[in-house]
């Protein structure tokens, strides 16, 4: 069986500048894989790639198996494949459930359905997204992206601004879509370890490279050699002007 989504030897990056080298990633049907690493790293240019945003200078991007490379974002999205970014790209103005039905797609769950996967979310259908709290409106940036009817979700750091508690409570609704809605989902996160409990795969990237990749549950026994992936930034020493990351900052909660 072809995985929903993969890449093989995939670099990409802006103007004349490659910003990640030879990355091979693989997704199965309802299979989370925890993208890590360091700020700058190149995890949201690695997604924004699988997700037909930027062309990659090298390398195979696939989706069940077809090779997709080159495809526009508006392709990889009609083959499935859905970003919900950062920054989570809502209409703040607008109610909930209007920034539910305007994403919205023949094939996708019904607005009943997410919200059957976000009940929090069922009260609050009539609010301005704006209005909602941080970990609401993640939920209805996921929320949106599912009505599209992705076969694959790529997930950027959900857990920004989000106080770890809340964190905590949104990783265990992204393992139940990937059980319940068999999605293949790339999940970046700098929450290390909350990330790693969901998954099922994960690698770390420093400097655009993959510095350690394997099962989530291998890694999440191995802190040491987490560490020492995330540590391989400082080790290996920043380019001129490039700030330096520590795994302090990222292995922790
Ligand atoms: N639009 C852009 N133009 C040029 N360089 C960029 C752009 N976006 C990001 N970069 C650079 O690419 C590198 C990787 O960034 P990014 O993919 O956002 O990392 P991460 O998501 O892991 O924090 C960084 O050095 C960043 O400065
Ligand atoms: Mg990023």
């Amino acid at each position: 069986m072809s995985a929903v989504l993969s890449c093989e030897g995939l670099c990409v990056g802006y103007q004349r500048t490659t910003v990640a080298r030879d990355i091979s990633v693989s997704v199965d049907k309802g299979e989370i894989l925890a993208v890590l690493g360091p700020n700058g790293a190149g995890k949201t240019t690695l997604l924004l790639a699988l997700a037909g945003f930027l062309r990659p200078t090298a390398g195979r991007i696939a989706v069940d198996g077809s090779d997709v490379t080159g495809s526009s974002a508006r392709r990889m999205n009609r083959a499935g494949v859905v970003l919900v970014p950062d920054n989570r790209a809502l209409f703040t103005n607008l109610p909930t459930l209007d920034n539910i039905r305007i994403a919205s797609r023949k094939g996708g769950a019904t607005v009943s359905e997410v919200l059957d996967l976000f009940p929090q979310l069922r009260d609050r259908t009539k609010v301005r997204a704006g209005m909602l709290s941080g970990g609401e409106q993640q939920m209805l940036a996921v929320a949106r992206a599912l009505v599209q009817g992705p076969r694959a979700l790529l997930i950027d750091e959900m857990s920004m601004g989000l106080a770890p508690i809340i964190v905590e409570q949104l990783m265990p609704l992204l393992r139940n879509i990937a059980d319940e809605v068999g999605a293949a989902i790339i999940l970046v996160e700098q929450h290390v370890h909350l990330a790693l409990e969901i998954a099922d795969s994960a690698m770390v990237l420093v400097h655009g490279a993959v510095s350690l990749s394997g099962k989530a549950a291998e890694l999440r026994g191995d802190p040491a050699a987490l560490e020492a992936a995330y540590l391989g930034t400082a080790l290996a020493g920043p380019a001129d002007g490039e700030e330096t990351e520590t795994a302090g900052s990222a292995t922790t909660s």
